[in-house]
């Protein structure tokens, strides 16, 4: 018997591809602070904090800001991010995603959303996926960062599972590390190159079976 008992899913990368939206908005923002954001510097903010990517953005451009005009910025993008993603439909949520969770939440698996977004919620919904997560904890309720493992770790919690009984499944680095540092199985969605940390890689969950994850 595998002692697999729960899936532990990051949103943006692996249930949705929403880093466009969020290109959109950041690049729109930094174009009305006169300068330009690109497609590299949006892959660096792959499941970093809204905050932490606004500071981010502001130091490659050598910008200071006050922590008021700072919260300000960030309201700004996040109501264009917010815009978009409220027009998403199911039609976007990634390859095999949908079916992978329904066969694993038929083989007896518990499933939860471990997320850094504070706009899972509007996510779920949009996509109709909200009914298949049986916990959800993102940027509403933790304080710490992926790597830092606390996410998973309360997905766990919410779940009634020990850490050792959960697989996460993550696009980033810094979400493959926090799962790690949970005591967790990872599998990450991407390459191998990138993601070498995690115990399994694959393109997408379309390639992936459940039945894989008792052999981890
Ligand atoms: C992560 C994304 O999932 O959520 C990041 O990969 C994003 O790019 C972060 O910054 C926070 O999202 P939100 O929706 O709270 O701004
Ligand atoms: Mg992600």
């Amino acid at each position: 018997m595998s002692k697999i008992k729960a899936c532990l899913f990051d949103l943006d990368g692996v249930i949705v591809d929403t880093a466009v939206y969020h290109y959109r908005a950041w690049k729109r923002l930094a174009n009305e602070l006169g300068f330009d954001f690109t497609e590299e510097e949006n892959e660096k903010l792959k499941g970093v904090s809204r905050v932490k990517s606004l500071e981010l953005i502001l130091s490659w451009a050598g910008l200071e800001k006050t922590q008021e005009e700072q919260a300000e910025l960030a309201t700004r993008k996040n109501n264009w991010y917010v815009e978009m993603i409220t027009q998403m439909t199911p039609d976007e949520i990634l390859p095999g995603v949908r079916e992978f969770m329904e066969e694993a939440r038929a083989a007896g698996l518990k499933t939860a959303l471990g997320s850094a977004s504070k706009n899972s919620g509007l996510i779920l919904e949009r996509t109709g996926l909200a009914a298949l997560f049986d916990a959800v904890v993102d940027g509403n309720s933790v304080t710490a960062s992926k790597p830092d493992p606390e996410v998973f770790l309360r997905g766990a919690e919410a779940l009634a599972v020990a850490p050792y009984e959960c697989v996460v499944f993550e696009d980033a680095v810094a979400g493959v590390q926090a799962g790690k540092a949970a005591g967790m199985k990872v599998v990450g969605i991407g390459t191998e190159e990138v993601l070498h940390e995690a115990d399994l890689v694959v393109k997408g969950l379309s390639h992936l079976r459940v039945e894989q994850l008792f052999d981890l």
